[in-house]
């Protein structure tokens, strides 16, 4: 079984905003740590209204929000006693995970939080081990240090803001220590945590922008992938990816039973950009629309390998993740007249018949069996921007795929 919750919004915020570049934008632009602090004077999120964010996630059908409490440049997006360099000391002056918080609890939808090992504010954070280090002349590497101030921040983020759903490290440190994670399990026991903390596989696994080769996931798994080729933070020029790659991506790791993070970039003035809520809600809709298919039982096997399967008792789902170039599909292992076939997306159902082969022809035994399912008319260009799936009604103990 995967991860309780199947669907996120990875949101990825803070005052590299400003720059409509790059979440890492000091780093790509070898930006001195004095230059960059200065973003925080800026920061005034004066349209932040995070039960925006929370009706947007939820009418795309998802269960949880994942939030950037604190990315590579060191800036907490929360009020911290460790560092002065948070929230609290701009213009905005409130606590925007605190209000969050509120919005998801009034929402009805889980919290969790990201957390970046490296920081590029820190003076004692460097680690030669790791990556995505960026070292200020006189930073010392203290990891032990850092550690401890980590653990302070931690319980701040642990205590201060509600039951939190997952624990989302990022960048591993290439140093084995157990006792950060049981320090995280001994504030929230129930969390989850992942696998880019301090070398420790965690409870779940984090293909980034990717699907991983292979049948159903073996442990909990949640891929993450933002809306933009370019960056997980606000860009103002962004590549948006379209709505039916999104799908495809969505619909390739929720069929091998894993959960799926899309993340958002917000724009300095606490906005999600017009292109990212146009398609959450496009992708949304879509999820919504076949949602009972990507809950359904894994079971992947057809003979032609761009299609996926799931099942449920007498209902085989048919995912066309990479599309069709005609508007009709021959099911080769199926050789029984289904009762019904529907395209998911819509509900409409749709005609189907058996093929048969000519028994007297030699060559039609080597057509891995003689007869097969032939679904036609499907409205392949009116649903070009999503991933198609066929919902296969048969009688009771047909299934054989
Ligand atoms: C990578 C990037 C980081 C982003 C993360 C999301 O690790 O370095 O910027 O936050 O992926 O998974």
């Amino acid at each position: 079984m995967g991860m309780p919750l199947k669907f996120g919004m990875f949101v990825h915020w803070g005052i590299y905003s400003l720059t409509g570049y790059h979440e890492q934008v000091r780093w790509r632009y070898f930006t001195p740590r004095e230059t960059y602090a200065r973003l925080a004077e800026r920061f005034n999120p004066t349209e932040y209204d995070p039960d925006k964010w929370v009706a947007l996630a939820k009418a795309a059908g998802m269960e949880y929000i994942c939030f950037t409490t604190k990315h590579h440049d060191g800036f907490c997006m929360f009020d911290t006693k460790y560092t002065d360099f948070n929230i609290m000391h701009t213009p905005y002056g409130r606590d925007i995970l605190r209000e969050l918080a509120d919005a998801c609890e009034r929402g009805g939808i889980r919290l969790s939080l990201y957390y970046s090992n490296p920081d590029w504010n820190c003076p004692f954070a460097y680690n030669s081990k790791s990556s995505h280090q960026f070292p200020s002349a006189g930073d010392v590497e203290d990891t032990l240090r850092y550690r401890e101030y980590e653990k302070n921040q931690i319980r701040e983020l642990l205590t201060n803001y509600g039951k939190i759903y997952t624990f989302f490290w990022d960048i591993p440190t290439r140093i084995a220590d157990p006792t950060m994670n049981e320090f995280i399990r001994s504030l929230q026991p129930d969390i989850l945590i992942n696998d880019r903390g301090w070398d420790d596989p965690g409870d779940f696994s984090t293909p980034e922008r990717s699907v991983p080769d292979g049948g159903r996931f073996e442990r909990y798994t949640e891929a993450c992938q933002s809306v933009g080729r370019e960056s997980w933070g606000w860009c103002e020029h962004e590549d948006y990816y379209t709505a039916r790659f999104l799908c495809d991506s969505i619909d390739k790791i929720r069929v091998k039973d894993g959960s799926y993070l899309l993340n958002v970039g917000p724009k300095p003035d606490g906005t999600i950009p017009d292109e990212a809520v146009d398609l959450v809600t496009r992708v949304g809709k879509w999820y919504n629309s076949v949602r009972e298919s990507l809950d359904a039982e894994p079971c992947l096997v057809l003979d032609d390998k761009k299609l996926l399967t799931t099942k449920r008792d007498n209902i085989l789902y048919v995912h066309i993740p990479d599309g069709l170039i005609c508007r009709g599909l021959t099911l080769k292992p199926i050789d029984v007249l289904p009762k019904s076939v529907t395209l998911l997306n819509d509900n409409r159902p749709l005609e189907y018949g058996i093929v048969t082969c000519p028994e007297d022809k030699d060559w039609s035994t080597q057509i891995l069996r003689r007869q097969s399912l032939h679904v036609w008319d499907i409205p392949v260009e009116e649903f070009a921007s999503e991933t198609l799936v066929l919902k296969i009604e048969l009688d009771e103990g047909k299934i054989e795929v």
